[in-house]
């Protein structure tokens, strides 16, 4: 068994200054993993165990830990005398933002933050601006960040929300307490690829936005059923609210213009995060000069703010830069390498499952990937909730650990891998699996 004493120790340390210990409550996991150090695709916990890693931060780490030409960017931002200095503009926000919307058929302008949670609350307050109307759809199972319009309806157990609902919407279900009740009527939770819910919302609210992420990433990977994205695109035009795509998880990391380039579909708003700068905090909402110069309008009743004292830090803006680099580099072949290993991984566990006669379902797109212990792809979380064996999950996840793979410790989480895997690490995982399945399975029988 592997020891996590040090962890453990740090844990308790910080308790005593820090509520919980951990500055994100979502980072707290069972057993406690201190990470002090990551390179490539390899990381190393306090107690010196050496794990390979797909958990990516939580996404962020498109590139493995400390890559090169990011870790170079940044010392040479440093170097340069660069700092933050809360005046004017710099010339690098501009080089960042010409790279991303020349990367964006649909966008023309774009607009930085620190965090996704930043970036959905502007997307948020712009359309309500853009629109006059207040009120929001969200999905049940989707996450966009920690903010009062948006911190409801993740992974709500079924025996809350009920029995599914369509065409409607659930209760809002909180997941975080402190969010006034007047707020609350303004947020609609509907089933992802349930179209008719979002016209039944519409019909009886006044609905600013639909917000969603184009595949519900934070319960594994929910994908969008074919037709349903570019559905919700044209009911949004008929019934005039706007569409906005959070890609914070999806952006960055399944294509260069995101999901919305795979599906060919122009959101009104697209939200970034996390890929987009490998591992520094740069957060962008990027749409058409339309919607967008709403953060500059010149009529400064109808103008919204658009503020922060970090805003496209010179650091976080040099590594998104160089991120965007290296994704772009030789016709943006990462890619397709991330599909090879993507692939390679998908094909190793879907063996390894069927031979030991376990009911799996591997959800994949690029690099990112999930099993859902059920017999078919989940279409939406209620159906997700009711039918995948958790326990099941969290077992193996935590056998997995002890073999030295880190797929985060949580039942549903989504996996995710870098651009310095290599076949050899898919290969060594393949191995842990295939341990940590059979040890699951004998101390279960
Ligand atoms: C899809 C999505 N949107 C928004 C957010 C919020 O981003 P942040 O944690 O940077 O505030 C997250 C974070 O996990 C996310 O996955």
């Amino acid at each position: 068994m592997k020891s996590f004493t040090r962890s453990k120790q740090i844990l308790d340390h910080n308790r005593r200054f820090i509520p919980g210990g951990i500055s994100s409550t979502n980072r707290h996991t069972s057993p406690t993993v201190c990470f002090t150090r990551g390179r490539g695709s390899r990381l190393w916990d306090a107690d010196e165990n050496e794990y390979i890693d797909y958990h990516a931060a939580f996404g962020p780490q498109v590139l493995g830990y400390h890559h090169p030409k990011i870790e170079q960017a940044v010392l040479e931002t440093l170097e340069t005398g660069s700092d933050l200095f809360g005046s004017g503009p710099s010339e690098i926000e501009g080089q960042l933002a010409e790279r991303i919307c020349s990367n964006l058929s649909w966008a023309d302008r774009v607009a930085f933050l620190n965090t996704g949670s930043e970036a959905t609350a502007a997307a948020i307050r712009l359309a309500r601006a853009a629109t006059g109307k207040d009120h929001l759809i969200v999905m049940q199972g989707g996450y966009n960040g920690w903010h009062n319009d948006v911190a409801c309806n993740l992974m709500t157990p079924v025996d809350q929300l009920g029995a599914r609902r369509s065409p409607g919407e659930y209760e809002f279900h909180p997941i975080s307490a402190g969010i006034p009740e007047m707020h609350q009527q303004l947020v609609h939770a509907v089933n992802f690829n349930d179209l008719d819910s979002v016209r039944w919302v519409v019909e009886h609210y006044e609905v600013a936005a639909v917000l969603l992420e184009p595949i519900l990433q934070n319960v594994g990977l929910i994908k969008p059923q074919p037709g349903y994205l570019k559905a919700l695109r044209k009911l949004s035009e008929e019934m005039g609210f706007l569409l906005i795509f959070d890609e914070v998880k999806t952006g960055f990391r399944h294509a260069i213009g995101g999901y919305a380039q795979i599906e060919d579909i122009a959101p009104d708003l697209a939200v970034y995060g996390k890929a987009v700068a490998n591992g520094y905090p740069l957060a962008a909402v990027a749409g058409p000069a339309r919607w967008m110069d709403y953060f500059f309008h010149e009529d400064t009743s109808k103008r919204v703010l658009l503020a922060g004292t970090y805003n496209a830090h010179p650091v976080p803006t040099a590594a998104a830069l160089a991120t965007t680099d290296v994704l772009l580099e030789n016709d943006a072949e990462v890619y397709k390498r991330f599909e090879v290993l993507g692939a390679r991984i998908e094909q190793g566990l879907s063996g390894i499952y069927s031979s030991a006669g376990v009911q799996a379902t591997i959800v994949r797109q690029g690099s990112a990937f999930v099993t859902y212990f059920m017999d078919h792809a989940p279409v939406d979380w209620h159906d997700l909730a009711s039918n995948h064996d958790y326990s099941f999950d969290e077992r193996l996840r935590h056998a997995l650990l002890e073999h030295g793979v880190f797929f985060f410790p949580l039942p549903t989480k989504q996996c995710s891998i870098s651009a310095s895997h290599t076949e050899n690490d898919i290969d060594q995982t393949l191995k842990a699996a295939d341990l940590a399945l059979s040890e699951v399975m004998t101390s279960q029988s």
